[in-house]
């Protein structure tokens, strides 16, 4: 591999042997593929391989990922004050479904399950089934082990599916999902696009731009007039598919996601030259895709207005559209907040929790909410998204 700069040693952050010799089987095993594909990859397929390799992606294997020993922290992980919150427009959804009706959570990316987890024991009438759809195989596991603790009466509500189910009556749920999908990487110079891929160098792995053959990736980018040269970006075909199998799956109800990104005109702004692109290792957020294949996460943000067109094509409507923390306060989280510290935790690790859920320089502001679903749609939210 590329030495890249080893901020990473010098921070005491090198991984252990075992560790070493999995990300080393995962790159002989893209450097495998990269020559089967004639040399090059496109940043998608390497993405795609770096995580979700079975058996030896970041996903797909069995690192920590989560939480204090892994790599990030997500909302659910941080405090069960989230899922608690959460629980008040999730309940309202199925109330509003009929009581007693069939109703179904379907969660995608359920990572630990402690959303799953916290849910559940939240909501006041549980739905009827509560179904996981999760790629990968370790993380399954990991939330079989979660959900076990739940009581008999809530886990047997808990499925695991392969596939979407198509018939879902109730709410879909997707938090830091659509951040972890596959994206290409484009770049525009000198007047014309090019596509972002990788190829072996003479010091292992290495950025390789190619005249862009797909030009319909480029579809609803803005005309680059008056953008800066070069100016890089990231569009993720991948995720407009998966909106569109999530609106053919939701029968009535709403899907909740949640994510970090802009609407289509913050996220393809001259100012944003460098893309969004970033990698999570050990806490530590960068830009380096060759970092530890495996052993890193990759990501980048997402254009929420992108995906609600398409959520509008297939018949969905946006429900609402806000940053976490407007969405939070609205939902009750404060409320929430006191009645957890005076019951079961009186210290500040649950106030500092929803400081970070909340704080506009962490995941207040960046953080965003779109609810889609069936009905009546909200113009102003439309409005605001620009779709
Ligand atoms: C960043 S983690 C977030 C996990 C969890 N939702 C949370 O907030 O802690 C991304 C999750 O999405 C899963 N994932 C990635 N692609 C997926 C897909 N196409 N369908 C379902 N899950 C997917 C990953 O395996 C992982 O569980």
């Amino acid at each position: 591999m590329v030495d890249t700069g080893l901020w990473y040693e010098m921070a005491g952050l090198l991984p252990d042997e075992r560790a070493q010799v999995h990300s080393r089987q995962l790159a002989e095993h893209v450097c495998e593929a990269m020559a089967n594909a004639g040399g090059w990859l496109d940043f998608a397929r390497f993405m795609e391989l770096l995580l979700y390799a079975p058996g030896l992606g970041y996903y797909a294997a069995g690192s920590i990922k989560f939480g204090a020993a892994g790599d990030f922290i997500t909302a659910p992980e941080m405090t069960p004050i989230f899922a608690r919150t959460l629980a008040n427009p999730v309940g309202r959804i199925l109330r509003e479904l009929g009581e007693g009706e069939k109703t179904t959570i379907l969660e995608l990316g359920a990572g630990s399950g402690k959303l799953a987890r916290d849910l559940l024991l939240a909501l006041e009438t549980p739905p009827q089934h509560y179904l996981i759809l999760e790629v990968s195989p370790d993380l399954r596991q990991r939330q079989q082990q979660t959900l076990a603790a739940l009581p008999e009466d809530l886990r047997r509500r808990v499925q695991w599916r392969d596939c979407w189910p198509d018939d879902v009556r109730g709410v879909i749920l997707a938090n830091e999902v659509l951040d972890a999908l596959p994206f290409h990487r484009l770049r525009h110079t000198g007047g014309q696009w090019f596509q972002g891929g990788v190829s072996q160098g003479m010091q292992g792995w290495q950025w390789d731009y190619r005249p862009l053959e797909n030009i319909s990736l480029t579809d609803g980018l803005p005309d680059m007039k008056d953008f800066p040269d070069p100016y890089e970006t990231e569009v993720c075909p991948l995720a407009e598919g998966w909106m569109a199998t999530l609106a053919a799956s939701l029968t009535m109800g709403c899907a909740i996601l949640i994510d970090y990104g802009f609407p289509s005109r913050e996220y393809y702004h001259p100012q944003r030259s460098n893309g969004t692109l970033m990698c999570h290792y050990r806490h530590h957020a960068h830009g380096d895709v060759f970092l530890y294949p495996g052993l890193q996460d990759i990501t980048a943000h997402v254009d929420f207005t992108r995906l609600a067109r398409v959520a509008r094509h297939h018949g969905l409507k946006v429900k609402s559209w806000q940053n976490q923390a407007r969405w939070l306060i609205d939902e009750g989280i404060i409320q929430q907040l006191e009645i957890s510290r005076s019951v079961e935790n009186p210290d500040y690790t649950a106030l500092s929790a929803v400081q970070t859920l909340l704080s506009p320089a962490e995941m207040g502001e960046l953080f965003k909410v779109l609810v889609l679903g069936t009905g009546d749609n909200n113009g102003q939210a439309e409005l605001e998204l620009g779709c």
